[in-house]
């Protein structure tokens, strides 16, 4: 069985501003770009994304786009997503399908997110994501904590654990 450092170099990943490891892989470069409120997108966009055991959290952020996410190998990855009312919705994808794990997540533009490997037998979570509109880091906003704590303050202790503590 592979490890975390055999998946990155087999899929030459880099070191992602979130936290984990990615590579892009697709973006529709053949078709007209998409006019967004936030200028032109690629139609869609890929990567694949890693969380590791020295790299386990990928920490919230905002994203315009809507975002399809689907598992691959490894450990389970747990999504915590804050929706704009502030209702926090909680969700494992793995390959336990009949434990409830999932194999494809669809998270709206619009929230915040984040995630987290759990512990397992690998030390290493594998999925893809595509975008659409394309990704662009205009689009994305890294989650500041206090920021987040401010306008979520349910959710302090989770915000903290994955926020990086900017001080
Ligand atoms: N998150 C989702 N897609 C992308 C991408 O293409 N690049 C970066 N840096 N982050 C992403």
């Amino acid at each position: 069985m592979p490890n975390a450092n055999d998946v990155i170099a087999a899929l030459e990943l880099e070191v992602h501003v979130e936290g984990g490891y990615f590579r892009r892989t697709y973006q529709a470069d053949h078709r007209d770009m998409l006019e967004t409120r936030t200028g032109p997108r690629y139609l869609m966009t890929s990567i694949y994304y890693l969380l590791t055991e020295d790299s386990p959290i990928g920490q919230f952020h905002f994203n315009q786009s809507d975002i399809l996410h689907f598992f691959h190998l490894g450990d389970a990855i747990e999504y915590s997503l804050i929706h704009a009312d502030g209702s926090l919705q909680t969700l494992v994808m793995g390959k336990n399908v009949l434990a409830g794990q999932h194999l494809q997540l669809h998270v709206p533009g619009g929230i915040w997110k984040a995630s987290r490997l759990l512990h397992g037998e690998y030390g290493f979570g594998l999925i893809s994501e595509a975008v659409s509109p394309g990704f662009d880091f205009a689009d994305m906003e890294m989650g500041n904590r206090q920021k987040l704590v401010a306008q979520y303050p349910q959710h302090r202790a989770l915000i903290e654990m994955l926020t990086r503590d900017e001080d």
